[in-house]
């Protein structure tokens, strides 16, 4: 079996059975922000594009690339499609010329001429813009388990279809906090570097559950070439940058006992064999150097092919015709009225500031304890974003559906937050469509009732089994430290003695101080036959 690196998170891996091309972007995304890095648009696509399958994971924007996807990949392709909770993602591929899919059952190992594969879907509001997927591949020589940027609680679900091969996962990060947050530039390090670290510890929980012979990192980093973004860059030996590189990611990874790990660019060829896995890049040795050791010179110049086309994109962003806030108003009239879940979570207003320095700013609350959209007048509130007027006009002509996929990841905006992070204010913003409103507020009753069900005993605290983020198994990914416990799958934290989230409003957590045996009882043997 062979695996292409094709930039980001795409790859083409080839088999006997069959060849699949997965989550193909070149063209810049999130209001031209974000490009994969290092460049893969000199690529052979219209070569590529001839694959047999085609696996997008999701909808975000730097792995559905429609433009891309419209003109460089045959049509004649089938689509892998995962199970998720709305049919956007077939909607969309439908809409850019795809006509031939299969859709595994989720969960489910199904066999094509000479191939097996298994999807799982991720569908939680949270999991990309409803819903992620992971894509599992089994030749009769080598096993493949793509993991892309989801991010499953646990991976038994493959392992225990046998040992992997070959393992591809995200290292890098893709978010925009802490950069846009208005925060002390030592607080903001601080953060940065927490959340860097926990990135890569990430990867090496799952890197250590998988045991794969060889470790693939993908799906990021992107690199930023418009210069109000360049210092996003991780190029400066910033250690709190949120994005490190694959270099970064690999010597990190070597340092803690791990030297499966291999080097994916465009254009480099693994190929997995019984003995070892060499991989052969498109360029010499020294230029990869290059590509880590003189960064700079490198975006400058795919900053000078690749920005014009955004220059020209931008002029296109603005709608001067439309009164955003009689737009938004009826728009979000109905989304307000049903986000009972949401609405309760955030239980203030979110203050949307559009500044135009020539026609001037535009002041929004969307209160969600009125439920409306209204002028600011004043009112203290727990988050603002800051963004162009520009960008907001673009969202409204658009009716994008999804702040997240389009605004929030450009990292185009600063925010102010006063108090914890606030996930339903993200999730709010990712659903704005009635389909995609109800399945979150369907999803936040139903996960209410049910992980609040099994109980474990962890460090002498019961707390429930499940995690209220996104359900990963405490007792694996659950660690106490005093009376603090921590999720360590995106690194929530929970006080005990009260159950309360300290990490965001409105999930906290079932515990209490498991019972203490009496002084004059042994304690109980580790192992063994029920004592009675
Ligand atoms: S699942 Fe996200 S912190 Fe636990």
């Amino acid at each position: 079996m062979r695996i292409t690196g094709l930039g980001h998170a795409s790859v083409l891996i080839e088999s006997a059975g069959g060849t699949i091309l997965t989550d193909p972007w070149v063209n810049p995304a999130y209001f031209g922000s974000w490009f994969p890095f290092p460049d893969n648009s000199g690529l052979d696509w219209d070569a590529i594009g001839q694959a047999d399958y085609l696996f997008v994971s999701h909808l975000h924007r730097d792995h559905f690339d429609p433009e891309h996807l419209r003109r460089r990949i045959s049509k004649k392709t089938t689509v892998l499609l995962p199970t998720f909770p709305t049919s956007e993602l077939q909607d969309a591929l439908r809409d850019v010329g795809f006509t031939s899919f299969v859709q595994p059952p989720p969960g489910e190992v199904m066999r094509l001429d000479g191939l097996e594969v298994m999807i799982q879907s991720l569908t939680s509001p949270t999991d990309g813009p409803i819903g992620d997927s992971s894509l599992w591949v089994r030749d009769r020589d080598a096993t493949v388990l793509n993991q892309n940027d989801a991010r499953p609680s646990e991976l038994s679900a493959f392992l225990d279809l046998g040992p992997v091969d070959a393992y591809l996962v995200q290292f890098s990060g893709a978010i925009w906090f802490p950069m846009v947050y208005e925060l002390p530039e030592r607080a903001k390090q601080a953060l940065g570097l927490t959340k860097r670290e926990r990135q890569f510890d990430r990867t090496l929980r799952y890197i250590e559950e998988c045991r794969a012979r060889y470790v693939f990192p993908i799906a990021g980093p992107p690199c930023f070439l418009d210069e109000e973004l360049w210092a996003f860059n991780d190029m400066f030996g910033d250690e709190s940058n949120i994005f490190p590189d694959q270099r970064v990611y690999l010597d990190w990874l070597a340092g803690k006992g791990h030297h499966e790990g291999r080097l994916l660019l465009p254009g480099s060829l693994a190929e997995l064999g019984v003995d070892g896995c060499p991989v052969t890049h498109p360029i010499s040795d020294a230029e990869v150097d290059a590509l880590f050791t003189d960064k700079e010179r490198y975006l400058r110049a795919y900053q000078a092919r690749r920005m014009p086309e955004v220059e020209r994109a931008k002029l296109t962003w603005a709608h001067p015709e439309l009164d955003l806030l009689a737009e938004l108003k009826s728009w979000f009239a109905p989304l307000l009225a049903e986000a009972d879940h949401m609405a309760g979570g955030i239980d203030g207003g979110i203050r949307f500031t559009a500044a135009d320095a020539e026609r001037g700013d535009v002041d929004l609350l969307v209160d969600f304890v009125g439920r409306e959209v209204r002028e600011y007048a004043g009112e203290k509130v727990r988050y603002r974003f800051l963004t162009r007027r520009a960008y907001l006009e673009r969202l409204v002509h658009e009716h994008e559906t999804d702040w997240v996929n389009s605004l929030f990841l450009s990292c185009r905006f600063s925010a102010q937050r006063i108090g914890p992070y606030n996930e339903f204010v993200y999730t709010f913003f990712k659903c704005l469509s009635e389909e995609r409103l109800n399945y979150a507020e369907g999803w936040f009753a139903e996960q209410n009732e049910t992980e609040a069900a099994e109980t474990i005993t962890l460090d002498g605290w019961e707390v429930q089994r499940r995690c209220p983020h996104l359900k990963a198994d405490l007792t694996r990914f659950g660690s106490v430290e005093g009376d603090v416990l921590t999720c360590q799958m995106h690194g929530w934290k929970w006080r005990l003695t009260d159950g309360k989230c300290l990490t965001s409003v409105g999930h906290d957590i079932r515990s209490t101080a498991a019972a203490q045996l009496p002084p004059d009882l042994p304690a109980a043997p580790v192992t063994g036959a029920c004592p009675s």
